[in-house]
């Protein structure tokens, strides 16, 4: 039976920890955003690098969605109809909470993602986790782990901290689609509930995606 499920969250939460434990734990095909194809990968450097005032934020819209849709062309959608479980770590959700978060118009860019979504990803998640971790705790293991794609990470802790509000009342708005779990656990604890709520929603989900 094929399901979605994306895992979303601020930097360093732990998200593609728990993304590579779920789709190890459900033999499921694991894959990313910005990425997760040849020519969206090849989008992601030009997002995640250099400095964080590169593009606006009504730019990085198009760029994400230009990367997510051929994502959906050459990954998700053929794995879902040879009838995969896909495990993808972040997708439409990060792009209405970062680049919402991000510019000076927050409300009129979030309508600006919904309509660019409708108009060419169409779908959604069958299930999201939000990992809920400490800003500060998860800034630090961004930090860490140091390297060049440290864009976001750049705009500092108070940004983070509105990511996190964002996540939590797109949550709220949508209760039966996003799976808020606290990530400020041992990473075996958190694996343990994403896996039950996981198999939960394989058992009782969708099939059968054309
Ligand atoms: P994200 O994908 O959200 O940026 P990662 O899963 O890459 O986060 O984790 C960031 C860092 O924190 C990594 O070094 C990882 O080993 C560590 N980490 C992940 N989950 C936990 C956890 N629950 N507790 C402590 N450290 C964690
Ligand atoms: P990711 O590799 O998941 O970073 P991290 O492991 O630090 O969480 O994503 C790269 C960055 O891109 C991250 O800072 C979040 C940002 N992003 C957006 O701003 N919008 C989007 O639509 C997506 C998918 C990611």
């Amino acid at each position: 039976m094929s399901l979605f499920i994306t895992f979303e969250g601020i930097d360093g939460s732990g998200k593609s920890t728990q993304a590579r434990l779920l789709a190890a734990s459900l033999d499921a095909r694991l894959t990313r955003e910005p990425g997760g194809s040849p020519g969206a990968e090849e989008i992601r450097r030009l997002l995640v690098q250099g400095d964080a005032a590169r593009w606006s934020a009504e730019t990085e819209i198009l760029l994400f969605t230009a990367a997510r849709r051929d994502h959906l062309e050459r990954t998700i959608l053929p794995a879902l109809r040879a009838g995969e479980v896909v495990v993808c770590d972040r997708f439409a959700d990060s792009t209405r909470v970062y680049q919402g978060t991000r510019g000076t118009d927050g409300a009129g860019l979030r309508a600006k993602v919904d309509m660019l979504h409708a108009a060419m990803i169409g779908i959604e998640p069958d299930l999201t986790f939000i990992i809920d971790t400490d800003p500060a705790t998860a800034l630090a293991r961004g930090q860490a782990r140091g390297g060049a794609e440290d864009r976001f990470e750049s705009l500092g802790l108070a940004f983070q901290q509105a990511l996190r509000t964002g996540f939590l009342a797109l949550a709220a708005d949508h209760p039966d689609r996003l799976c808020v779990i606290d990530g400020n656990r041992p990473p075996e604890v958190i694996a343990q509930e994403v896996a039950q709520r996981a198999r939960a929603a394989l058992s009782g989900g969708s099939d059968g995606r054309t």
